[in-house]
């Protein structure tokens, strides 16, 4: 195939760009912020002394102060004056920096060769063989049989690009991110309840509830600050924490209700119906901005406190105490996280909490809402720019519409636009194995160690004709097994803007050089495009800020509406915007909730009560594999698969050296393991060999496992939830036993690579 000229002229600008390095580390560091037009950052935006910039780990989405010599980033502290941390972040913020040094940063494209040796190519002869394989694979087997699997980690303006480019310019219908293995639930149930995938909260809802119910949350250890923000509460509020495990948040609830895994469904509706019981509905809320109230109420009925105390293993007097305590207060926020949106039945879980909000007209107010808190810094920018699950600006695929609004925007004829809904990241795998998916594209996430049912997906991984990896480092577990690897910027070497929890779009800054020849992601997408041949589409995205202004008119009259948000120096002046932002009527206050007028996103304006009848769990324990395995993160100083977390000397400190299982006292008795002993867990699909950890926080009958360990995905069942399509990953059945000793891991850590 011929690469375009005008492609080799972009990389030949590109890379004048990123080889500037004459002398010291000045304004030159700003060259190269991600894009190809302007080349540089505006001078109005070159940072002296110190400069603001959005934390690159979790969805919180801190302030941190980053303090520079000669231009370069030398240190940074959490900023004081940002609305979302106001002077507060947790060890993850406090060595943002200390990570992007490591030794396996990846600094070159790397290219596997026939013998199967990986060498390190330029960008020219990279991004040559992607394009011809990729080109290759689809003239064979379709366009379809490509497909990407990106992320919640790049920038709001990366993941647009990425997805206009794979799905407008190279044909592809498929690609899903990460983000389907964490808040998918939470999508959906938000789409049905209130016809958009609106969390309709405020960091200060926290402080300002009277009653906080935390269901399938442990923001004491998984999102710090907000915590932190929940501990400066001064209304004495009651702090209700549905979780099978008496975690470090449960110990701070007035009330913890450890109920059996996944019957958090079948306790919300009897919530419900005691607050029925109670004369606790807000009626005239539910008559003005609801329907199907009635058909609800006759559906709960069912959930007396008996059948409630028996399926969930909790005292009838407690889930009492819960619904009177929801009765009584004014101000009642619903809060919930992965335990409920990783489940078999996590739509309809999430859909629970919201209809407590909308029965007791929870919602609209200071302090109330039914609100997900999500995971990774930028899965809200995701959930509404990644191209992936929807079109554009929170639009369908399926309707035509939407498809010329957007065709429209971008200067694109519209047949260019996929009129299918991409598969879901399992399906996307499923096509993988199937053989349908023959050439797969992997941005900034690591499926190798995180995706469910590990064993299965490195087998099927290894089918692929053809597997591109992009990521910050080398030597994750999917960058060790891709064909061709591209070096990318990380965060604090690139710009663009995230979006956190509370709708709020926050910018990332360049403060640093990114090391070797890797490139921002955005200017990847850019010279993928222009290598394949569809450069030209995306003639208008030379920037991330030039995107930024691509994605306001893509969210004009969205229900996400952020077209009166000037530019990349307006946010950051403001601390940050939380959507919607229109143009013409933009609300300035610094904290604001959505439905305060009661109007919902669906045509009649009302929100819908939606629930359906809990299912078994799919994995069930019996006599070969007595205990429920719960997964979840391990510290506050750990991300996901750690490949940044890990860098840290600080961090690494912060938690355990080796994994581990924990047991409650009697079984460990049982099992006769003590805390320290090496003890193999295993499930019908793998084993995993970790310390036993013996405390009563945990259950009888469960075992508990942090998801940052290879070895946990090994175990996990690879089961979804029929409407999200997101992986269930926090309950199956397993069995254990003390290791022999020829199973003992020794010294895991000094053996890994980093
Ligand atoms: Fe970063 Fe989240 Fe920690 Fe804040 S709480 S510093 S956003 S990782
Ligand atoms: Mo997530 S970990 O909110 O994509």
């Amino acid at each position: 195939m011929t690469i375009p000229s005008s492609a080799q002229a972009t990389l030949r600008r590109l890379m004048e760009l990123v080889h500037a390095k004459d002398g010291r580390l000045t304004r030159e560091l700003h060259r190269e912020p991600g894009g190809f037009g302007l080349g540089q950052v505006p001078a109005s935006r070159v940072p002296d002394a110190t400069t603001g910039l959005v934390c690159g780990f979790c969805s919180t989405g801190c302030n941190l102060t980053v303090h520079l010599r000669d231009g370069e980033a030398v240190n940074l502290s959490p900023t004081a004056d940002y609305p979302v941390n106001r002077g507060m972040a947790c060890p993850k913020g406090w060595e943002a920096l200390a990570v992007l040094g490591a030794p396996d940063r990846a600094v070159a494209p790397l290219l596997r060769d026939v013998d199967g040796r990986r060498r390190e190519v330029g960008w020219d002869e990279a991004m040559r063989t992607m394009a011809a394989r990729f080109h290759e694979i689809q003239a064979e087997h379709g366009p379809e049989s490509v497909a990407f699997l990106s992320t919640g980690q790049i920038a709001t303006e990366e993941m647009a690009l990425l997805g206009a480019v794979a799905k407008f310019g190279m044909g592809m219908i498929h690609g899903d991110g990460n983000t389907r293995q964490c808040m998918a639930s939470a999508v959906t149930a938000y789409k049905q309840s209130f016809g958009f995938d609106a969390p309709p909260y405020t960091y200060a809802d926290l402080e300002e509830s009277d009653c906080i119910v935390l269901i399938g949350a442990n923001p004491c250890i998984a999102h710090p600050v907000l915590w932190q923000r929940a501990t400066r509460n001064p209304h004495s509020p009651e702090i209700i924490v549905i979780d099978p495990r008496r975690t470090e948040t449960a110990m701070a609830a007035t009330l913890h209700l450890p109920a059996r895994p996944k019957s958090d469904l079948t306790l919300l509706y009897g919530i419900a119906q005691l607050l029925i019981e109670a004369g606790a509905v807000d009626r005239r809320f539910v008559e003005a901005h609801t329907t199907g109230f009635d058909e609800f109420k006759a559906f709960v009925r069912a959930f007396d406190v008996e059948r409630v105390a028996r399926e969930t293993g909790l005292p009838a007097d407690d889930v009492r105490a819960a619904a009177d305590r929801i009765a009584r207060s004014k101000r009642v926020s619903l809060w919930w996280t992965m335990g409920v949106n990783q489940s078999h039945q996590g739509v309809k879980t999430a859909q629970a909490a919201i209809n407590i909000a909308l029965m007791t007209g929870s919602i609209g107010r200071p302090g109330t809402g039914a609100n997900s808190i999500t995971g990774q810094c930028n899965a809200m920018g995701s959930r509404l720019f990644s191209n992936t699950t929807g079109l554009l600006g929170g639009r369908d695929f399926a309707d035509p519409d939407h498809r010329s609004e957007v065709a429209s925007i971008l200067g694109l004829p519209v047949e260019r636009i996929p009129s299918r809904p991409s598969w879901s990241y399992d399906q996307i795998i499923r096509g993988v194995r199937d053989g349908a998916i023959r050439g797969l594209w992997v941005v900034a996430t690591n499926p190798a160690h995180s995706w469910i049912d590990q064993e299965d997906l490195r087998h099927t991984l290894g089918k692929l004709d053809f597997l591109v990896v992009q990521d910050m480092y080398h030597s994750t577990e999917t960058a060790e097994l891709a064909d061709l690897l591209l070096p990318a910027a990380a965060w604090g070497e690139k710009e663009g803007t995230f979006i956190n929890s509370e709708r709020r779009v926050g910018l990332l800054k360049k403060v640093r050089r990114a090391p070797g020849m890797a490139l921002a992601d955005f200017s990847i997408f850019r010279l993928a495009a222009e290598y394949y041949g569809c450069g030209d589409l995306f003639a208008e995205w030379t920037s991330p800020e030039a995107a930024f202004q691509i994605l306001k008119r893509l969210s004009a009259g969205r229900p996400c509406d952020i077209s009166g948000i000037a530019d990349f120096r307006a946010i950051d002046e403001a601390g940050g915007v939380q959507w919607p932002y229109p143009a013409d009527a933009p609300n300035t206050a610094p904290e604001r909730r959505l439905f305060e007028d009661g109007r919902f996103c669906h045509a009649d304006g009302r929100a819908r009560f939606v629930f359906t009848e809990p299912r078994p769990l799919p994995e069930p324990t019996d006599e070969e594999f007595p205990y429920q395995l719960l997964t979840g993160r391990g510290s506050a100083a750990q991300w996901h698969t750690q490949t940044r977390t890990s860098k840290s000397d600080v961090l690494r400190k912060l938690y355990p050296r080796d994994p581990y299982v924990e047991i409650h006292p009697d079984d460990a008795k049982a099992l006769g393991a003590a805390s320290g002993d090496w003890t193999v867990v295993e499930s019908r699909r793998g084993s995993a060999t970790v310390r036993a950890f013996v405390t009563p926080t945990i259950a009888r009958g469960d075992l508990f496992m942090p998801m940052h360990d290879g070895s946990t995905n090994l175990l996990t069942l690879a089961t979804f939830d029929p409407e999200s399509r997101q992986p269930a990953y926090k309950a199956c059945a397993v069995r254990a036993r003390l290791a022999r000793g020829d199973e003992v891991r020794l010294n895991i850590n000094e053996s890994m690579s980093h």
